[in-house]
C-alpha cells in the first residue's frame, strides 16, 4: 500500500519511522517532510494546504491512504475534499472531516460540545465584539488569573492568562475589537482558571470504536523550570507517573467515553486521533482542550512505545474495525528532548549545519525543522531535532537522551536540560 503523510515535523518523522516498519507498506511519501523523512521515503514539495497538488500527487503515485499530521488542513477540510472528489473516493484518510476538526478549530464549539455531553471542563462564556460589555461583566464574576482564548486557530498563541482584571479587560478589547489574533479572535472564550498539573491522553477512533494510546506530558516553556515563552514543546515523557490506574479510569469513564459517544450523538463521523489536554485538579480530571491530531513532541514518545503494526491500526481505522485490533505497548519509559534554534520561539536563524547525528547509537533521532542542502543536513525551523530514548525509569531514559545529545551540534543550538524536572 502506498501512503502519504502530510506535515514536516518530528511528529511526521516519527509516524514515517513507525510505518516504515510495516510489511504492508509499499511506498511512503511525505509532503513536505524534512531531512529525516527523506531517508525513509520520498519527500514531495507540496504545502499541506494545497489540496489540488495533493490530489495530483495521490493520483500520480497511486496513494491509497493519507495520514494528516497537523491541524490546519483538517480544519480547512482536506478530508471532505478527498471524499467528495470522484477520483479520490477510494483513498482512506486518517484525520477527521471539517465538522469534527472544529473540536480544535473553534474553542467555543469544543466548550459547547463538552457542556452538551457533560464532560468536565472549566466554567466559561463566549463573547464577540457586540457583547464586549457582557464580557467585562463576566470577568468581574471571576477571580484572577483570567483565561482568555481566541476562538479560532492562532498557531498556539491564542491563549492569554492574565493576573489583573485591568489587563484582562484591555486584552479582551484588543482581541475582540482590534483583532489581536485576526479572525481567530472575533470570538473569545473566557474561562475559569484551573490550578493543577497538566498531561495529555491520546485516542484513535474509527467513528464507532476507539483505542487508547499511551499518555504523555510535554514541556511547553522555552526556559528551565517552566519559565519564559510558550513553544510548540521542548520535550516530553511517557507514561505520566502521576496518572495512576484510578485516575486513568476516571479519564476513561468521564472524558474519553463521553467524547466518543458525543461525536456519535452529534452525527460527527470521525476517523482519526483525538488528543485530550487534561488538567488534574484535586485528583479529578478536567479537559483543557481538544486537538484533532497527535501532539508534537508527544508523538516522539508515544509512537516508539507502540509494538503493534501502525499500518494495521490505520487500515482498521479506515475500515471501522478497530474493535478487531489488540494493541501492545512497551512498558518502559520514553523521553524526548528537543534541540531548538537559538532565539526560538522568537526570531532565529536557519541553515545551520547539523553534525553528529550518525554518532547517536542508543537513542532515536527524529528530525523536525531540518532539510538536506548540498549533501548536508541543515536546520530549517525553530524546533530542529528530537532525541528519544527508552529507560526502565524516566530518569534512565532522560540520562540516555542527554548523553546522546552530546554528539549532536549545530550553530546556536539550545535545549532544556531539565525535561521531567517536576516528576523526578
Ligand atoms: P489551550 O490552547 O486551550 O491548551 O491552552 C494553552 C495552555 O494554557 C494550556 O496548556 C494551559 O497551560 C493553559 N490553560 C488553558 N486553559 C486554562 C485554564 N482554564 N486554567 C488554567 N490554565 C489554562
Ligand atoms: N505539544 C503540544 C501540541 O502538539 O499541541
Amino acid at each position: 500500500m502506498n501512503i502519504l503523510i502530510l506535515g514536516s515535523g518530528g511528529r511526521e518523522h516519527t509516524l514515517a519511522w513507525k510505518l516504515n516498519q510495516s510489511k504492508k507498506l509499499d511506498k511512503l511519501f511525505i509532503a513536505p517532510g524534512n531531512a529525516g523523512t527523506a531517508q525513509i521515503g520520498t519527500n514531495l514539495n507540496i504545502d499541506v494546504n494545497d489540496f489540488q497538488s495533493i490530489k495530483e500527487a495521490v493520483l500520480k503515485y497511486a496513494i491509497k491512504m493519507i495520514i494528516i499530521g497537523p491541524e490546519d488542513p483538517l480544519v480547512n477540510g482536506i478530508h471532505d475534499f478527498i471524499v467528495s472528489d470522484n477520483e479520490l473516493q477510494q483513498v482512506a484518510v486518517i484525520g477527521p472531516k471539517k465538522a469534527g476538526a472544529q473540536l480544535e478549530g473553534s474553542k467555543d464549539f469544543s466548550k459547547q460540545f463538552m457542556e452538551r455531553h457533560n464532560i468536565p471542563t472549566a466554567k466559561y462564556k463566549s463573547f464577540t465584539n457586540v457583547t464586549l460589555e457582557e464580557g467585562y461583566q463576566f470577568l468581574e464574576e471571576l477571580q484572577a488569573p483570567y483565561v482568555l482564548k481566541a476562538d479560532g486557530l492562532a498557531a498556539g498563541k491564542g491563549v492569554l492568562i492574565l493576573n489583573s482584571l485591568e489587563k484582562a479587560r484591555s486584552e479582551l478589547k484588543e482581541m475582540l475589537s482590534n483583532q489581536k489574533f485576526g479572525k481567530a479572535s472575533s470570538k473569545v472564550v473566557i474561562e475559569e482558571f484551573l490550578d493543577g498539573i497538566e498531561m495529555s491522553c491520546f485516542v484513535l477512533t474509527d467513528g464507532k470504536n476507539y483505542i487508547s494510546l499511551p499518555n504523555a506530558k510535554d514541556y511547553k516553556r522555552i526556559g528551565e523550570a517552566d519559565t519564559g515563552l510558550n513553544t510548540g514543546g521542548m520535550g516530553a515523557i511517557s507514561p505520566v507517573p502521576f496518572a495512576d490506574a484510578t485516575f486513568l479510569k476516571k479519564v476513561e469513564e468521564r472524558i474519553i467515553k463521553p467524547t466518543i459517544n458525543g461525536l456519535q450523538k452529534d452525527n460527527i463521523d470521525y476517523q482519526g486521533f483525538i488528543f485530550i489536554g487534561l488538567i488534574k485538579v484535586n485528583n479529578e480530571p478536567l479537559v483543557i482542550e481538544y486537538n484533532v491530531r497527535l501532539g508534537d513532541p508527544e508523538t516522539e514518545v508515544i509512537i516508539p512505545r507502540l509494538k503493534t503494526d501502525l499500518l494495521d491500526i490505520f487500515i482498521a481505522t479506515a475500515e471501522q474495525k478497530l474493535d478487531t485490533i489488540t494493541i501492545e505497548f512497551d512498558k518502559r519509559s520514553v523521553t524526548t528532548v528537543m534541540l531548538v534554534s537559538g532565539g526560538y520561539p522568537e526570531a532565529y536563524q536557519k541553515g545551520k549545519e547539523i553534525s553528529g547525528i550518525e554518532a547517536v547509537k542508543s537513542s532515536i533521532v527524529f528530525h523536525a525543522g531540518t532539510i538536506r542542502k548540498e549533501d548536508k543536513t541543515v536546520s530549517n525551523g525553530g524546533r530542529v531535532i528530537a532525541v528519544t530514548s527508552f529507560g526502565e525509569t524516566i530518569e534512565e531514559a532522560l540520562e540516555q537522551s542527554y548523553e546522546s545529545i552530546e554528539n549532536i551540534k549545530f550553530g546556536d543550538m539550545y535545549y532544556r536540560k531539565d525535561i521531567g524536572f517536576d516528576l523526578i
